[in-house]
């Protein structure tokens, strides 16, 4: 089956965009707003913020656990088959009997995150870029920006500086040094590999190959060893998910500061502010939410196990939900 016919959607409106539906989700757009309607309830969220969450939702794969978009909406991954829902994760919400979930095959609510990326998003609008880096997300229909929606996260074809390796490196490739990070210098290390081992010894630069980075709020792949993804990414403004983690994941803050809000995962309680500054490192347990604030464009590496055993034995309680018990 085509990814089209899994996609159910109707005529364009009366501002050029279609309109579709998921089980009992409904979702319309208009020049300034979402609007979701569930069989319980309704939402209205701003379209630029929205098809920024929704864009780096189907760019993940839906991601590890909860991607929140804001304080209603959201999907909970479970690794082929995928949650909707609409106050969740929101004890309001759930207390007065107004949250509502319905599961899809992946590749249906994938299909149809996509087509409505692709109709929704306008050629002006890239929502992977820094707000000073793009146009306008709002407005009538115009156009289409398919090569930004269809991006997806760069990942190494083997340890980033052998051969073979990703593109992400010099001028050649497409990606200039980010305005942001005019100062980061670009001196690629000397290496002295004994003859026989060329294509198995490197070593590069690694502040010099994130400032190439061209979105944000993106994570790439550079090292894959067994379970353990070295994903850095560069960060600017907010970012555009609040995620619910499954698992512990480790922050490395490179450069820079990102302020982190950190609640409940399953009430919104908050739980901490953190300000990571460049050097500092923390650890997010498994039963949190958080969204980061990047004032300044940064460079943060985020360390994830994606050993799939994870999110049942912590759900089990065979796992903590802390790296580390002091
Ligand atoms: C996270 O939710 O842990 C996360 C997601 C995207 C980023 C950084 C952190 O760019
Ligand atoms: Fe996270």
């Amino acid at each position: 089956m085509s990814n089209e016919s899994l996609v159910s959607s109707g005529e364009a409106n009366e501002h050029g965009y279609r309109p579709f539906t998921l089980g009992g989700f409904h979702f319309d757009r208009d020049e300034h707003f979402v609007h979701i309607t569930w069989p319980t309830g309704r939402h209205e969220a701003a379209i630029e913020p929205f098809l920024k969450a929704l864009m780096r939702d189907v760019a993940w794969n839906f991601f590890y656990g909860t991607v929140n978009f804001d304080a209603v909406i959201g999907t909970l991954n479970h690794y082929g088959n995928v949650d909707l829902f609409a106050g969740r994760f929101n004890q309001a919400y759930r207390e007065a009997e107004l949250d509502h979930t319905e599961n899809f095959p992946h590749d249906e609510i994938k299909a149809t995150f996509e087509a409505m990326l692709g109709d929704w998003v306008n050629e002006s609008f890239d929502p992977f870029a820094a707000p000073q880096e793009t146009g306008s997300a709002y407005g009538l229909k115009s156009g289409a920006n398919t090569a930004a929606v269809t991006r997806t996260r760069i990942a190494a074809n083997r340890m980033v500086g052998l051969p073979d390796d990703e593109p992400l490196r010099s001028d050649e490739s497409g990606y200039p040094v980010n305005r942001m990070f005019a100062d980061v210098d670009q001196t690629e290390p000397h290496v002295e590999v004994v003859p026989g081992f060329e294509s198995e010894v490197s070593a590069f630069n690694f502040f010099a190959y994130l400032s190439r980075s061209d979105v944000t709020w993106n994570p790439s792949v550079v090292s894959v060893c067994r379970d353990s993804l070295f994903c850095p990414t560069t960060e600017e403004f907010i970012l555009p998910i609040i995620h619910g983690n499954d698992r512990v994941e480790w922050f490395v803050q490179l450069s820079d500061e990102i302020v982190w809000e950190v609640e409940d995962r399953d009430t919104g309680k908050p739980r901490a502010k953190v300000i990571m500054k460049a050097g500092d490192c923390a650890a997010m347990p498994a039963d949190i939410r958080h969204q980061g604030f990047s004032p300044k464009r940064s460079m943060l590496l985020v360390w994830e196990n994606n050993s799939s055993e994870l999110p049942g034995q912590i759900a089990r309680g065979e796992a903590p939900v802390v790296p580390v018990r002091f």
